[in-house]
């Protein structure tokens, strides 16, 4: 059987979803220079292979901040997944749960915190985006602990939201009738998912801010909502100020230099996740691939280091943990086998990462994940 590639995935989102939404998912920032590079940062890494190495017993088991793991990826925070299918973080959760890697529930979802712990049968790992109402932001973090949420992702690489030409060009941004003319004529083209989403999938509110945004509606209104409530003046200090409130792990999401990656962790951070968030915030940095090594090296184990950006087959994993990640976090690929496919979309594209991890362990010789390091790699291409 033909496992289902991110690419098959993506064109079958891009007949399904409007076309804002399949944009909002594919674009990056300004010339998406960085969102391109994140993909071909992969390629300038070459695997060694290895040969006549008994690998019959191979264990592909992971520790995710802290969590086990079937294997070294969980599905990383990704917004509006409600509108990519019904309930749509629900269904990916239980995808997750289903396929024994962790969920990380966005702070701009559709489903609130509590509908997917009790669709999902777990309490996700929760993404957080500081807002300037901090009494909000206290009682949002109360509220998730007490749902049970024990590892806080906390993203710091959108203190405002980055220019995205696409969407301008969409009409996402759109507010008012006009905006709720464009998103009409551009879900009457998709009836499948009309009757399905926007129809059977109700209500779309978000979730975790839906009590922050009184007297806001829709999408277009969403975008003003977030222009003028997102925290710019955040700092290491708003970290110790969650370190406080916060008992479980923290892990700080959208790193890229190796600098930062030693703040995080001096403001007590218990991990990382080297990001440029899919090459959608400032266009012209490294990829995160390439930004990875140098990042490992300052971190020097004292916590997690995750990795995403252009993560998209079992081969990109085991190049990411060669070069030091301790997992990935998948973003585009899971919200595409979302829309593609739901729930059951998900889980194939996490079985089809499985086949390729284990082809990819085998002929590089690498038994245990545990193990995985820069001897994986073709010494040639190793730049650190
Ligand atoms: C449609 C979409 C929505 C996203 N929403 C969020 C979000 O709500 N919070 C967050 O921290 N990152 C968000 N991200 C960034 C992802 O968590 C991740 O960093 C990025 O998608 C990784 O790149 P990849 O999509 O190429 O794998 C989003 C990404 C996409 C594509």
């Amino acid at each position: 059987m033909a496992l289902p590639s991110y690419e098959e995935h993506r064109a079958a989102a891009r007949r399904r979803l409007p076309h804002m939404l399949f944009e909002y998912i594919d674009s990056g920032a300004f010339d998406e220079r960085t969102l391109a590079a994140n993909r071909d940062g992969f390629g300038d890494f070459r695997l060694k292979q290895r040969v006549m190495r008994d690998m019959s017993d191979l264990d592909m088991s992971a520790e995710l901040a802290g969590a086990p793991a079937a294997m070294p990826i969980a599905l990383g925070p990704v917004g509006f997944a409600g509108m990519y299918a019904r309930r749509g973080e629900v269904q990916a959760t239980r995808a997750a749960v289903a396929e024994g890697v962790p969920f990380c529930l966005s702070a701009v979802s559709v489903c609130g915190y509590d509908e997917v712990r009790r669709g999902g049968g777990i309490a996700p790992w929760f993404q957080l985006y500081m807002i300037r109402d901090r009494a909000y932001m206290r009682d949002l973090i109360d509220s998730v602990l007490a749902a049970g949420a024990e590892t806080l992702v906390f993203t710091v690489d959108m203190p405002l939201p980055g220019i995205r030409h696409r969407d301008a060009r969409s009409g996402l941004y759109d507010a008012g009738s006009r905006g709720l003319a464009r998103q009409i004529w551009q879900g009457i083209a998709r009836p499948g998912w009309l009757w399905d989403v926007y129809l059977r999938g109700r209500p779309h509110s978000f979730g975790n801010f839906a009590a922050a945004m009184t007297g806001r509606a829709g999408l277009g209104d969403y975008w003003g909502w977030i222009r003028e409530n997102f925290d710019c003046s955040t700092n290491w200090d708003d970290l110790a100020w969650i370190r406080a409130r916060w008992p479980g792990r923290i892990l700080i999401k959208g790193v890229l230099c190796p600098e930062d990656a030693a703040a995080a962790f001096d403001a007590g951070a218990d991990g990382v996740v080297v990001s440029n968030h899919g090459g959608r915030q400032l266009d012209g940095v490294s990829s995160s691939i390439e930004a990875l090594p140098a990042i490992v090296d300052a971190v020097g184990g004292r916590g997690t280091v995750l990795v995403d950006g252009g993560v998209r087959s079992g081969l990109d994993i085991l190049k990411a943990l060669a070069l030091g990640a301790d997992g990935c976090l998948l973003g585009r690929a899971w919200a595409f086998a979302l829309a593609a496919g739901g729930e059951r979309g998900v889980v194939a594209m996490l079985q089809a990462l499985k086949v390729e991890l284990r082809v990819a362990m085998t002929l590089t010789g690498c038994g245990t994940l545990r193990q995985a390091g820069r001897t994986l790699l073709d010494g040639r291409f190793t730049s650190s």
